[in-house]
């Protein structure tokens, strides 16, 4: 009978002592670095039946989707940043090692980014290599706790540097295109020999893992991945001199189209359009920056979305790193690797409608397109937004690092 008695207020004792310890865990871990909302975990998802398309767990997402998405603030990243040591490790950095196959084979980033730090945050942990460099680009006119938050970034991550010039970003205008080149002369200066540089903007999200670009780079043998079409009712972009106007608030500038004739491209350069998404070899890269580059882009200052033409027509270029010849087809982005992007206006004819919501004509993905992404074959995905669909990001990291742990397991 005191045998029993004793047992279970041992048991007793016992349970306390791990319920105590348990709290203790949960109110002072978590607190500052994750407090993020982790629907998969709230509503109970299985990303893997989502990929399956299994009713019940698609059925789980549309009841989710109803919860308001309320994320870190970009004050909350700053915070996080305080603590490096903390940092690193909670969010897992330090976990993230290359296989020799990747480290023989450095790549570099260029992030033009304006908002949303944590996002940014989960963009760069998901690509993060520590052989890697990232260059960071924000905005001048971005939020000053933006600002601390990638400086925070950059602080506690060794590889990570925000850009040695930095524009204020304007739609459709040189801007966006110089907040690239300004990251790209930086990233030429780095001590890192990397071998192809991409370029992503705060809605990107990878759909491969460092391992899987890299053997997918190898393969491209120096050449380039950028769209280069034929114009198609696109030369008014440059036949024109445009002006930059603030016609719809003090705050937002655009390029509107004169009346006042464009002299032709320099050097008898012959115009292509495609988009302002590449990936280049460093080798191309070094050609950007010779005389005949900035003669095209100086040339392109007063064109629309200078961005959209200028890397499709530098890469036809005869003669350059990479070439694409004059008389090539055309590449268009489905050809094109970089990014997978769907139009309102292409769905049902080249893809499946959209399952998140379109925002300006483009897609910004919901939980629905998992698995279409991931078999797509493309490198990226353009939107991700977790106020449309948290879950799909959280399934597109969850996926990422089941791939990273199993190329872990097979690496010396
Ligand atoms: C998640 O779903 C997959 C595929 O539908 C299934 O094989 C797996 O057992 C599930 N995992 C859990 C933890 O329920
Ligand atoms: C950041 O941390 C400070 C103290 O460490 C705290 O007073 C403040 O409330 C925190 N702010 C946010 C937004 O987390
Ligand atoms: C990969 O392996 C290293 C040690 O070999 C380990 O420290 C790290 O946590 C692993 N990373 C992941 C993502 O499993």
């Amino acid at each position: 009978m005191r045998r029993l008695w004793l047992r279970c207020n041992l048991q007793k004792v016992i349970f306390f002592f791990f319920a105590l310890i348990l709290l203790c865990v949960f109110i002072f871990v978590p607190a500052e670095v994750s407090e993020r909302p982790r629907f998969i975990v709230e509503f109970g998802i299985n990303c893997s039946a989502i990929y399956d398309m299994e009713p019940v767990e698609v059925n789980k997402c549309l009841v989710a989707r109803k919860k308001r998405y309320v994320g870190p603030t970009d004050k909350n990243v700053v915070n996080a940043t305080f603590d490096c040591d903390q940092f690193v490790a909670s969010k897992g950095y330090d976990a993230l090692q290359g296989s020799e196959f990747e480290r023989e084979f450095p790549l570099a980033y260029s992030l033009v980014v304006h908002k949303n730090a944590d996002l940014v945050e989960r963009l760069l942990r998901a690509i993060y290599m520590p052989h890697n460099v990232y260059c960071i680009h924000y905005d001048q006119k971005s939020s000053d706790d933006f600002k601390s938050a990638m400086q925070g970034l950059t602080r506690c991550l060794p590889n990570v540097f925000i850009a040695s010039k930095l524009e204020r970003v304007q739609y459709a205008a040189i801007s966006r295109l110089k907040a690239d080149l300004n990251c790209l002369s930086d990233l030429m200066e780095s001590e890192v020999k990397w071998k192809y540089v991409i370029n992503l903007c705060g809605q990107d999200f990878p759909l491969r893992t460092n391992a899987e670009l890299v053997s997918d780079l190898k393969m491209l043998k120096g050449r380039n991945m950028v769209e280069s079409k034929r114009p198609g009712g696109k030369e008014w972009r440059w036949r024109f001199h445009h002006v930059l106007k603030n016609e719809i608030s003090d705050n937002y500038e655009l390029p509107i189209t004169t009346n006042e004739k464009k002299i032709p491209p320099p050097h008898n350069i012959e115009m292509f359009v495609g988009s302002a998404y590449f990936t280049l070899s460093w080798e191309f890269v070094l050609f950007a920056q010779s005389s005949l580059a900035r003669d095209f882009l100086s040339w392109s200052e007063d064109t629309y979305s200078p961005d959209e033409h200028f890397w499709a027509t530098l890469v036809r270029v005869p003669g350059v790193p990479g070439e694409v010849l004059r008389s090539d087809p055309d590449i268009t982005e489905l050809t094109s690797k970089t990014r997978l992007v769907k139009w309102k206006n292409l769905e049902k004819n080249l893809y499946p409608p959209c399952t998140g919501e379109h925002v300006r004509s483009v897609c910004v993905y919901g939980v629905g397109e998992l698995r279409w992404l991931l078999n797509y074959g493309h490198w990226f995905a353009n939107k991700v937004d977790p106020n449309i669909d948290p879950i799909l990001i959280e399934c597109l990291e969850e996926k990422l690092l089941e791939k990273q742990m199993a190329s872990n397991k097979t690496m010396k």
